[in-house]
């Protein structure tokens, strides 16, 4: 598989096309953002991991039955992946209050929830990725109803798969974020990643943050947060 010209650089991730059309190459860096860009820094090893990382639960979540990008590991940072138009929706299901939810509403961070809760943003930079709601969606068009139909179920079915993994590997997964992209032939199929990044990972036992509040929170040990979560997945 060729890579050739770069089609996209993204805060965490370059995408490269390649000499065939259904095709990307997706290439993490160890660039790290917070706060839509405004906090800048670098997390070592962090592309190579969440790179690791995302594969193995994509592959995970095929076996499972949710249709993922995920075709090939090509190298520790890059990946092959279907080509799809993502939909410029941000996906977050919570199981325990934090970030901006706690925020948002005064709740306090560690309030566990009765049952998970799901929200959409829309990934747009220049407006700060508003919520949206439903209705929003359709008026301008991000979904068709029986789209965010299937794009609930699959994140509702991924969060009980991720948590019931990460449970088993001492992890409590608090939230996280996903994007949905469309095959050239319509199909709706997980994309982006899932990682440290995206989500938010605590230590079942002691409730140690594992993930990239690490960064935007300044809590020091960024690096091992990242090099832990990866041992607790794949052993030393
Ligand atoms: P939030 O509490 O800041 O809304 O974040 C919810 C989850 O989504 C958390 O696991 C981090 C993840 N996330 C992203 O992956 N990208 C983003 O741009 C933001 C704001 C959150």
């Amino acid at each position: 598989m060729k890579k050739l010209d770069q089609v996209y650089e993204g805060k965490a991730k370059k995408v490269f096309k390649t000499d065939d059309a259904n095709l990307l190459i997706v290439d993490y860096k160890d660039d790290a953002t917070a706060f839509n860009g405004v906090k800048k820094g670098t997390i070592i090893g962090k592309g190579a991991i969440n790179n690791r990382m995302t594969n193995h639960f994509m592959r995970l979540l095929e076996q499972a039955g949710v249709p993922t990008h995920y075709v090939e590991e090509l190298t520790d940072r890059e990946t092959l992946v279907k080509n799809v138009k993502i939909i410029p929706l941000e996906v977050i299901v919570r199981n325990i209050a934090a970030g901006s939810f706690s925020k948002r509403f005064g709740v306090k961070e560690g309030t566990v929830f009765r049952k998970p809760t799901l929200e959409f943003s829309y990934k747009n930079d220049e407006l700060g990725d508003p919520m949206i709601n439903d209705s929003q969606i359709y008026a301008i068009d991000l979904a068709k109803p029986s789209e965010l139909a299937l794009i609930r179920e699959y994140a509702l079915r991924i969060n009980e798969f991720l948590k019931s993994t990460l449970f088993e590997c001492g992890i409590t997964l608090v939230d996280f974020k996903l994007e949905f992209g469309k095959t050239s032939d319509g199909v709706i199929i997980l994309a982006d990643e899932i990682s440290p990044d995206t989500c938010r990972f605590w230590d079942a036992k002691t409730g140690e943050k594992l993930d990239k509040d690490r960064f935007r929170q300044d809590l020091g040990n960024v690096e091992g947060a990242y090099q832990e979560m990866s041992r607790r997945i794949f052993g030393k």
